[in-house]
């Protein structure tokens, strides 16, 4: 009987032996032919890697249950006792995901196929070809370390979005968390995400999406305050070749980018009515066309919004769609504003201090009693982002131990309520950004004027669109209205 197909040229570059560590990758041959196993060994151990072979799948599924994983299992379809289909079913219910190569005799290459629908990598037929074993035993080790190596970005991104990453003591925070953790297990529930800006809107979306089960696609953000409504459009639904002046080349859109992830709608309330009423279709039938295209893609891109405004008193207003903010409105998550929290802001304020005691290599231990008074009495404007900000500065500054009340700099609200200018004169406290100095220029212009924002662009030296966009960027129509 011949065990392998003539001619045999002997390949003297072994390519994937070993891994990039310089380990070298194992084999596991199982056969219930003592030559076959004995030849296999010789060969792959002169080709560089770690081969070992066995007479029974029992025998291998022993050695595999004493902890020794091999990178690639080489297995014949016809063997008593267990048979190869057998083997893979074992291999499954140990969670072992190891490729296996099935061998077999011509006849049986019908259920061989079988056996790559249950899960094997590949079949080989007997007389078994050396190159082409190389070759696949090559294929295979690639594939594995692709998806390895996927595993592990998943599972490092996982970890820095773990769902204990949201700090805070409060009730409120504590809901947060126990609502993502619901979720991990629900396929495409739209969640609404409300909250002022810097209480973590962002971070609460993306850890729902790095917890979910349903996290097979990415994660993809867009600002809907951002982007003029066309563009917006074309981002979100994608384009065909020509479906516009500018659309040279067809272009997928998030949606279709994301496909088996999260789309992170922040700001959700700048969507115009039209944009907004083709959102809602979509969350309807899952299925959409990108412009100018006739084809209707269906994906199962989960789908969170975010806003910092009311969007119950926009619906009553008729600026936002009724019939979207029901559809959006399933599970909301509401983050409390910092001011709200009382001494739960001192709990926060620690668990952020340890984060910048391992990233600056400090050991600030808390807080002086004043500070501490500080940090519950300022209304933090800017929430946790502030709050962040604030802290990053004081460990800076702190020489000691405790943080210490002047080692806080903390603007005086009176003077950073921005909504409130006095006696038409401009005031602002040194450390504030250039953005917050814009955003409560503009403001201050509006109010001292009393003009319409087409009568202020002049005024600032700015055109009337970039005058647009810095209203929906600083969300000055809230501002405007309190
Ligand atoms: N509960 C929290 N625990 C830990 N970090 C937080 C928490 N809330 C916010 N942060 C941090 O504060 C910063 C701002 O958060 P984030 O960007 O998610 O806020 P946001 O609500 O999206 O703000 P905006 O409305 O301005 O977009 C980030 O660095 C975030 O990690
Ligand atoms: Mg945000």
């Amino acid at each position: 009987m011949t065990y392998l197909a003539a001619p045999q040229r002997y390949k003297t570059t072994p390519t994937k032996a070993r891994s990039k560590e310089n380990v070298k990758k194992s084999i596991f041959i199982v056969d219930d032919e003592p030559k076959i196993g004995e030849l296999f060994v010789t060969v792959l151990r002169r080709d560089g890697f770690d081969a070992r072979s066995f007479m029974s799948p029992v025998a291998l599924l022993e050695h595999i249950d004493q902890g020794k994983k091999p990178d690639v299992i080489l297995a014949d379809l016809m063997m008593p006792r267990i048979n190869g289909i057998e083997l893979l079913e074992a291999l499954q219910q140990r969670k072992l995901t190891v490729p296996v190569i099935i061998m077999t005799a011509h006849s049986s290459v019908q259920t061989a196929v079988e056996a790559m629908r249950l899960g094997a990598f590949h079949y080989l037929q007997k007389p078994v070809n050396l190159e082409e074993m190389r070759a696949l035993i090559d294929k295979a080790l690639d594939l594995y370390d692709a998806k390895k190596e996927l595993t592990e970005i998943k599972n490092t991104k996982r970890a820095s979005h773990a769902v204990d990453r949201i700090l805070g003591e409060s009730d409120a925070i504590e809901r947060v968390r126990q609502t993502i953790r619901t979720l991990q297990n629900v396929p495409n529930t739209i969640v609404l995400i409300m909250g002022e800006t810097g209480t973590g809107k962002n971070l609460v979306a993306k850890t729902i999406h790095y917890n979910s089960t349903y996290n097979a696609g990415r994660f993809m953000e867009i600002n809907c305050a951002a982007l003029p409504d066309n563009l917006l459009e074309a981002e979100l639904f994608g384009y065909e070749k020509g479906a516009f002046t500018d659309a040279r080349e067809a272009k997928p859109g998030l949606l279709e980018v994301a496909d088996g992830g999260t789309v992170f709608l922040d700001e959700i309330d700048s969507m115009s009515h039209a944009l907004q009423a083709k959102l809602l279709s979509f969350l309807e039938s899952r299925t959409f066309r990108r412009l100018g295209g006739v084809e209707d893609i269906r994906v199962t891109t989960r789908i969170l919004c975010a806003t910092n405004s009311n969007l119950e008193e926009k619906v009553a207003q008729k600026e936002f769609r009724k019939d979207l903010y029901f559809r959006i409105n399933v599970v909301n998550i509401f983050m409390p504003p910092l001011r709200t929290m009382g001494r739960d802001v001192i709990h926060l304020a620690k668990s952020i201090v340890e984060e910048f005691n391992t990233e600056l290599n400090r050991h600030v231990q808390g807080f002086t009693a004043e500070a501490e008074k500080k940090l519950v009495e300022h209304q933090w404007p800017g929430n946790v982002r502030e709050l962040r900000n604030v802290l990053e500065r004081a460990m800076i500054f702190t020489q000691g131990n405790f943080i210490d009340g002047h080692n806080l700099a903390l603007a005086p609200t009176e003077e950073r309520e921005v909504a409130e200018p006095n006696d038409g004169k401009f005031r602002f406290p040194i450390g504030a950004s250039l953005e917050e100095l814009e955003k409560a220029y503009i403001l201050h212009t509006l109010k001292v004027t009393n003009a319409s924002y087409a009568e202020i662009s002049d005024l600032l030296g700015i055109s009337k669109k970039t005058l647009w966009e810095k209203r929906k960027r600083y969300n000055l129509d809230d501002l405007v209205r309190r």
